[in-house]
């Protein structure tokens, strides 16, 4: 069975091809592809604008979809495919909204055959609202065309089961089922949009137990970095400047840290980031150099200590209160190596998996939704999560949560 999968909930824009062997996932995937291209144009901004993203995946989902099915081997070229009318008006009406994307899209469908793929997998929430619509209309319009259908896929359920696919090593790229997951275990979602602790007593059965109030923990990578005038995404530039020091002699405050439930706030972090360098910025000599590398080494140093500190506090609350056997991370800020090496020593010696996606896997990708789909695709469960479905019924839904 393999699965064309696609994300575009933010400003990546992912096509992945997943071949699974056998009826059950343990009888092993098979990763055909995993495109992603990640739209620069937000760097210039401190952050995403929706508008701009949807523009950009209007003009990389055929490229990115091209060079999928191009890895994988399914990519046949035939510039004699015509399309009667009647499908083009369909087609036309799909896309009424993306207009740069039907005439692509047309393109594309007029010179290949339809490829070898059983199921469309694709993300329609959580995310920008614009951006996850581009991605929607675009699996519909292939779906419609070709005559497949498709599996809704929540994009946080995403991040959660890209860990159950095995790492994959060098050029073996097929494996079983990651044998570290054992359940119940406690997720850590935490991306730029994001930051959830959710139960998962088996795969496809999720329940929200906390999530931040305010801002999420990307989002404080990302505005911190900005503030210190570093660019965007913040987490990865915010990561590269702290482990080049050793230690920081700003000391920022750890929000909710010791209250009681699993909730998070990381809004008074950033802002005690501003106020330092406000605070900074009145030194006159500051005000005409700029900030120092120490200051912006020790404050980078000191933002990610503090998340890493809280992130990392609830989740073991969590994992131990839920009597966890594994905990699983993921989302855009679980690439942060401080957070994975912290989160390995402090689990030490306990009887507790902690596992992550290979980095690459952290951020947004297609692959993720490609696993999520084919476990949405194959599992019985009370979730109220959809199976795969006809394309007339596939929605956008920006603030769709995970499980019950
Ligand atoms: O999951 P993701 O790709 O997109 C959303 O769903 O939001 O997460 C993006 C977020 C950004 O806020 C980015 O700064 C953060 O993940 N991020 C990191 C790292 N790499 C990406 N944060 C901390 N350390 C990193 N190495
Ligand atoms: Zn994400």
């Amino acid at each position: 069975m393999k699965i064309l999968a696609i994300e575009t909930s933010c400003d990546d824009t992912g096509v992945a091809i997943l071949e699974a062997r056998g009826r059950r996932a343990s009888t092993g995937f098979k990763v055909l592809s995993n495109i992603v291209s990640s739209q620069q144009i937000h760097a210039n901004y401190g952050g995403v604008f929706p508008i701009m993203a949807k523009r950009e995946h209007q003009r990389n989902l055929v490229p990115v979809l091209e060079e999928a099915l191009g890895e994988s081997k399914l990519l046949i070229i035939n510039d004699q495919v015509s399309i009667i009318n009647e499908k083009l008006k369909v087609l036309k009406k799909i896309l009424e909204k993306e207009s740069t994307l039907f005439e692509s899209v047309k393109n594309f469908l007029e010179t290949h055959e339809k490829p070898a793929v059983d199921y469309i997998a694709v993300t329609h929430g959580p995310g920008l609202e614009p951006c996850l619509h581009v991605g929607v209309n675009f699996a519909k319009a292939l779906s419609y065309f070709w005559n497949i259908p498709v599996i809704p896929v929540n994009h946080i359920e995403a991040h959660i089961a890209v860990n159950f696919l095995p790492k994959i090593n060098g050029n073996s790229k097929s494996e079983i089922l990651n044998p570290k997951t054992n359940f119940p275990a406690v997720a850590l979602v935490v991306s730029g949009g994001h930051t959830q602790l959710i139960l998962v007593k088996k795969i496809g059965d999720y329940k929200i137990i906390g999530e931040t109030r305010d801002d999420a923990a990307g989002e404080c990578f990302d505005k911190a970095a900005r503030i210190l005038g570093l660019g965007y995404p913040g987490g990865p530039i915010i990561s590269k400047i702290a482990s080049q020091i050793k230690e920081s002699s700003i000391i920022l405050p750890r929000p909710m840290m010791h209250s009681r439930d699993y909730g998070f706030s990381f809004s008074g972090l950033k802002t005690a980031v501003l106020y330092k360098v406000r605070d900074e910025h009145a030194s006159p000599v500051v005000r005409t150099t700029g900030l120092s590398k120490k200051f912006i080494g020790e404050m980078c140093f000191a933002v990610q200590d503090a998340i890493c500190d809280v992130l990392i506090k609830k989740t073991l609350d969590a994992a131990k209160d839920y009597k966890a056997k594994t905990i699983i991370v993921g989302g855009g800020v679980s690439a942060n190596n401080e957070l994975r090496k912290q989160f390995t020593k402090k689990t030490k010696g306990e009887n507790l998996n902690v596992i992550f996606p290979e980095k690459s896997l952290s951020t947004d990708n297609g692959l993720m939704v490609a696993v999520a789909g084919y476990f949405n695709r194959t599992l019985r469960r009370g979730s109220g999560q959809a199976k795969k479905i006809a394309w007339q019924k596939l929605s956008v839904n920006a603030n769709l949560r995970v499980g019950t």
